[in-house]
This record gives structure tokens, sequence and C-alpha cells, in this order.
């Protein structure tokens, strides 16, 4: 179908088909996205580790390259979660092969082997199309199961890397089972963490010769394919080919990818008894259930850069909210500066990795000085906000709502933050507003109503009594991200893995807002056990609440509210600062109170920063040893001067 947006009006050009036609009431965008997803299916759950940092490229070449690029990370002190590999892993481009000269079985095990060491892991690619070969097991298995696609009795025959290829027919039974046992196969030889499953639209690269079977094949209105309207067959599997009981492919072409990400993370599910990690190209209504998702093949430019934003943002409303694009461009060569800014922004994309075509030249992060400092820097930032990132997994996995929001996702009521397509929140209150042109070393940001402090230092902070458009610096190294008052963010402490992230005691900042009520969530578990909330005592669902009371006290309180895991001793809180006191007033610490809660040998200190240029005061309390695992209340008493 065509889908044309004429601002005030929707048109639908559709060549068959029944329309189902919901409408949700929402009224509130959260309470829309709330409804949607509970009729397609809440997102799936994801992996701690997949927050972190994935690096790929298409176009590795041997195992000890793969070594370099893990190496040149680890030299340069930026966090690398997961390396990544394309189809140049593969003999002859043939899945569950391994290529014997470049990517031998044994090197390649070792190389996993050793990345599982280091606490990171390993994706692999996976095409859809299975190499015609009768010396290949894979197609041989898969010919013997008659799990492929059909056209006039045989199997339809494409072209895809490989050369000639069949497809797997996911809508048929078998082909779950005989996709699960491949998986394994291929696991119990190289012991992969998650699948990428590509060219699933399906995307072939010839269109089958013209004279139609039927109608089918040659609709008298034809679709707009990638900005033109071309035949229905071109460079995909043709709109007759027949899937299981008869099925058309002209009724489920588009459901191939969804499928095929269902089987595949059915099969991960299985093979691993871990939760399953799938990226998928194609997606469809309900592959969040299943799948994350990259936005495909853009280019290294800047006005893809931009375009990444809305996009990603999309997918958070499709119900996809784990969702990223390739960090500083996939096809044609990127630069320093574009790759610098690229990183600043997808540090804070929730699928963040950085990915480039084969014929691009080389952009691993650490390849130019300002782009590993700069990587450093919001990558440090970004592990910091871990728990923040995986929080609003569960608040998507539970509820629908996305992890990277539009702004009039927080602020429906300001008409202004509609429009708005190159920032973004994360959650609520966490607002992320990149460069996105070259050259610029500022950025007109807009700011809703409050006050909203700098992460990277707590002390710029920008207050609006009103929305309104802000220039704030935003020099090379830096990208803008600001909290908003009413906040509380549970952080942990940076590392180069996010298992050794995990480990770390939290940060509580409080963002005091004017009514003393900021709140702020926190949900814990192994991070790789399948269900999130599932089984009892295997996590915890904690919420803050805190801020600053009339009688001059500031606090932050914890409630435990369900899951029952035992986290006693696991994590304790070594840090809390309160954020956006008015320095109107002069206040001074004066007494400490931890009136609920255990502290394990701790020697809290009190410091309070008072930056001249800024209007508010931090003040810190470090040297806690608060257990995160029981209900607490800490206080602290001030005095008041006004000045
Ligand atoms: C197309 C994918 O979109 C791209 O990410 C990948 O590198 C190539 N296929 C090669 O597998």
């Amino acid at each position: 179908m065509d889908i044309i947006y004429g601002g005030d009006r929707i048109t639908y050009k559709v060549i068959g088909g029944v329309i189902d036609l919901y409408i949700f009431a929402g009224p509130s965008p959260d309470m829309v996205i709330q409804q949607y997803t509970e009729l397609i299916g809440r997102p799936a759950t994801m992996p701690y580790w997949s927050f972190g940092f994935h690096q790929c490229r298409y176009g590795y070449k041997n195992v000890s390259d793969l070594e370099g690029v893990v190496a040149g990370y680890a030299n340069a002190s930026i966090p690398l979660e997961v390396m990544w590999t394309d189809i140049d892993y593969m003999d002859g481009y043939k899945d569950f092969t391994l290529d014997p000269i470049n990517f031998p079985a044994d090197l390649m095990k070792k190389f996993v082997d050793q990345l599982h060491r280091n606490g990171q892991k390993y994706v692999v690619i996976l095409d859809p199309g299975i190499s015609v070969n009768d010396s290949y097991g894979t197609y041989n298995r898969g010919i013997q199961a008659d799990v492929f696609i059909k056209r006039d009795g045989v199997p339809y025959l494409g072209q895809v890397w490989p050369g000639p290829v069949y497809f797997p027919d996911f809508l048929k039974p078998d082909t779950t089972t005989f996709w699960r046992d491949e998986i394994k196969q291929f696991r119990d030889i190289l012991p992969f963490d998650g699948l990428w499953i590509d060219m699933n639209e399906i995307s072939n690269f010839i269109t089958s010769p013209s004279t139609p079977f039927s109608t089918l094949d040659n609709p008298p209105y034809k679709i707009n394919n990638a900005g033109i309207q071309r035949p229905i067959n071109n460079k995909t599997t043709p709109a007759t080919c027949l899937h299981f009981s008869n099925i058309t492919e002209y009724d489920v072409h588009n459901l191939y990818g969804l499928l095929e990400a269902r089987a595949t993370h059915e099969a991960l599910t299985d093979v691993t008894s871990k939760r399953p990690f799938v990226l998928s190209r194609s997606t469809f209504v309900s592959s969040g259930k299943y799948t994350a998702h990259w936005t495909g093949d853009i280019a290294s430019t800047w006005d893809d850069l931009a375009n990444t934003i809305p996009t990603m943002l999309n997918f958070g409303l499709f119900g996809i909210p784990m969702v990223g694009a390739d960090i500083c461009g996939f096809s044609g060569n990127t630069t320093e500066e574009l790759c610098r800014r690229w990183i600043q922004l997808g540090a804070f994309y929730p699928f963040a990795r950085d990915h480039s075509e084969k014929n691009s030249i080389r952009q691993e992060l650490y390849l130019w000085d300002s782009v590993a400092s700069t990587a450093r820097k919001v990558l440090g930032l970004r592990y910091r906000l871990l728990p923040l990132f995986y929080t609003l997994l569960y608040e998507a996995h539970t509820k629908g709502t996305p992890i990277a929001r539009p702004l009039f996702f927080s602020f429906p009521e300001d008409v202004n933050t509609y429009e708005i397509n190159f920032q973004f929140l994360i959650g609520s209150g966490v607002l992320v507003s990149p460069v996105v042109m070259s050259g610029a070393v500022s950025v007109d940001a807009y700011f809703p109503e409050g006050n909203w402090f700098s992460l990277f230092n707590y002390s710029d902070s920008i207050s609006v009594s009103s929305g309104k458009y802000v220039t704030l610096d935003a020099p090379p190294d830096h990208i803008n991200v600001h909290v908003k008052e009413g906040n509380i963010l549970a952080m942990q402490g940076e590392a180069m893995t996010t298992k050794a992230a995990r480990m770390t005691p939290f940060e509580l900042l409080v963002v005091v807002n004017s009514n003393g009520n900021s709140s702020g969530e926190l949900f814990l578990d192994d991070g790789e056990e399948l269900e999130m909330g599932g089984s009892e005592g295997r996590w915890a669902f904690l919420r803050f609440h805190g801020g600053r009371q009339r009688n001059n006290t500031i606090f932050v309180a914890s409630e435990i509210l369900n899951g029952g895991l035992d986290l006693s001793q696991k994590w304790i809180v070594d840090k809390v600062s309160f954020i956006g006191l008015e320095k109107a007033e002069r206040l001074k610490a004066r007494e400490l109170r931890i009136t609920k809660g255990s502290m394990m040998n701790g020697k809290p200190v009190v410091k309070a920063r008072l930056d001249s240029d800024s209007q508010f005061i931090i003040i810190e309390i470090s040297g806690l040893s608060l257990l995160i695992g029981e209900a607490f209340n800490l206080e602290l008493d001030l005095t008041v001067k006004n000045s």
C-alpha cells in the first residue's frame, strides 16, 4: 500500500486486503501508545548488555582484524560491549558456516571465548537466502524438511550474496524447527550471544522475469517503491510465490521480517535459555515483541545524521523501542567531524552501534583523537545512565512507552513541542539536544517550562518560565544533555563493560523542584533472566521520592514496590546529589539523618558546591554506604539565611 500524509489527511492506496481500523483514544500520547501496544504486543525484553556500545563493519577481513578492533577500543579506553561480524565471516556467504581461511572455526571460537572472558559479547548476521548447493548441509536439511517458499510447485529461486538462493517460509511451522536446529548447531561451534537478521524484506538481487503468472504479479496500480512507482515484484520474491497452506506472497509480503524475527527470537530463547537479542532490518506491526531494529543503510551525511532522530522516535511509537542507526553513517566516507557529532548523538540512541559499508573508510571511534575523546565522554554518561535506559526498557515491556521519546510525549500541553524533530527525551525528563549541522558550535534548543540541569556538570542550567528556544554552546567535544527538575535519577559508575558498570555503587541525583516532590524509578535484575519482572524473587522495582520540605529539610526516600530480589549487600548508594536548590537563599548543611535503612560502615561527607555563575546550589553527600535493598530515608537539615 501507499500511505500519503497530507498534513490534515492521510490517504491509503491499497491493492488488496482488508483494513482493520482502530482508533486509540488516549487522550495523552503516553496512553495512546499503551493502548496500541496492548493490542499489537508489548515490546520485547532485551538483555542488559545490549545497552552497551556495539561495533560492527561490513568488510572486516579476518580474525586478527577483529582482534585489532577490540584491542583498539581497549587501548583507547572506550567502552566496547559487543563485537559484530557481517557476512564476511561466512564461507561463500552461506548462513551457519565459517570462512575456513579468514575466519576459521578454531580461531573464531578462541576469539569469542576471549570476548566472553573480557565480559564482552558477540553477535553475528544471518540472511534469509539459503545457498542452493547440494554440498551444503543447511540447504540439504531445508530441502528435506521442505521449508522453502515455492512458485509453480518448486522452491522459488532468488539471488542474493551467495548467488542462487531459496528463502525459508517462516509461515510454515516446520521452518521454525529447521531454523532453530540450524541456529543450535552453529552455536555449538561458535557461541554467539545475539543474532542480526538482515535482507528480510525480502531483498532479492533479481526481479523475476516479466511474464506474470497471474494479475497478482502485475496489479494495475504500481505502488511507490523507494521513491518511484515500480512493478510489485521489483527485487523481491514475486507476489505469486506460495507460502504454507497456499497463502500468496502478495498477501503476506510485509510479514516476512516479523515472522523471521519471531522464529529467531524463539530459537535463541530455546537454545540459550537466556533473554534473546535479535536485530532485524524489516519490521511490521508487532515486531517489537521480538526484535530490536536499526534504520538500515543510511549514508555518512549530515542530512542522514539529522534524520536518524525522527526515524528513531517513530520506531518508539511503533512499539519498537530498542532502535538506533549506524553511528558515523553506513555508506560513503564519514569525516572526523561527522563521526564526532554522530557518536555524541548515537550515545543516546537506545541501541548504539557503529557500522559501516565495505567500500567506505574505517570508522572505529578510536581512529581519530577527537572522536575518541568525545566517545569517552558521552559513552561515560551513557554508562552512568544505564540504570535509566534499563528501567525504561522495563516500562516499555510492561506499558509500551518508548525509551527515546519526542518532546510532546512529556509536554503535550506545549504545542511548540509538536514539530521538534532534532531533540528528544530519554524517558520523561532527560533532554538530548545534539548538533546535526556541519561547522555548528551552538544549538538552538527548545526547553519546555521549568529548570533544566546539564548532566555533564550539574551546574550549567537553563530556567525558562514558559517554553522557549535557547542558544546553547556546543563546542566540538560537547553535546547538551539536560535533566528536568522533578526527576530522581539512579545512576551508576562508568566502566568498560556493562557488567562492570552494573557492579558499581549508585549515585542518586535528586533534581529538586518547587513543589518538593521529585521522583524516579529503578528496575533491578540480573540482566539476562528470560522475563523482566517474571519470576518472583529474581527482580526488584524501586521508587524514589525526594526534594525539599517546608521545614528546610531536603530528603530522599526509597520504597521497594515489588519483585522480592534479594538485594542484600549487592548494591549500595554511595552518593546523593541534590541539585536545583535556589542560591537566592544562603543554605548551609546542618544535620544529616538516616531515619530508615542501613548503612554499611560509611562516613558521609556533605559538601555544597557554589558555582559563581549559577543560580543554583549543588549539595553532594558522598561516602555513604546505604543498602539499596532496604527502604531508606535520608534527610539533611539546612540552615537558611536569606541574603
Ligand atoms: C545490508 C545491511 O543493511 C547492511 O547493514 C549490511 O552491512 C549489508 N547488508 C551486508 O550484509
